[in-house]
């Protein structure tokens, strides 16, 4: 396993459409072993394949408070219910977090590494996670989600900003 060279924000390749998995070969199950080492050293919440370089349509997911990594192939959202607000960042943006629209609930399928068919219908985290990764797949960034007045913000402006007001008042 290797740790891989996590892409930065404007990278192209962030704002390219991944290709669908056609078969599971020795090169994916590479690819989703050093994804999830990556991912792991990171300590991110999830990664897709072209934030490593591939344009595949794989992406890997690890919940805070679950051990295993999940590696999902060729996934796609079905159908989704329903808007909030939530915090979110990502390893291409080091440094940043927004404010963005997700669902409440998503419905998505896909394949495993062992090529078996899966649908789930999920909420909280892993939904939102799942919309993350997925719109990478897509080529769609977290930001292009802000809610419109917090755009262009960052925690630490927003901190800064904090700071200053709790300093004046
Ligand atoms: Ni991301």
């Amino acid at each position: 396993m290797a740790l891989l060279n996590i892409l930065h924000y404007p990278n192209p390749l962030l704002r390219k459409k991944c290709n669908k998995v056609t078969e599971i070969t020795k090169d994916i199950i590479g690819l989703a072993d050093n994804m999830c080492e990556t991912l792991a050293y990171h300590k991110g919440l999830g990664l897709a394949g072209n934030q490593a370089g591939h344009l595949k349509r794989i992406i890997v997911i690890k919940l805070p408070e679950e051990e295993e990594f999940r590696v999902l192939i060729n996934p796609e959202i079905i159908q989704s219910f329903g808007i909030r607000e939530v915090e979110e960042g990502c390893l291409s943006v080091p440094g940043y977090t927004g404010i963005v629209n997700r669902s409440i609930w998503i419905r998505a399928k896909g394949l495993d590494m062992k090529w078996k068919k899966w649908k789930i219908k999920v909420e909280g985290l892993l939904a939102q996670a799942l919309e993350h990764e997925i719109d990478h797949l897509n080529g769609i960034m977290y930001f292009d989600h802000l809610v419109a007045h917090r755009r262009r913000t960052s925690r630490r402006i927003e901190t800064t900003a904090r700071a200053v007001r709790a300093s004046r008042s």
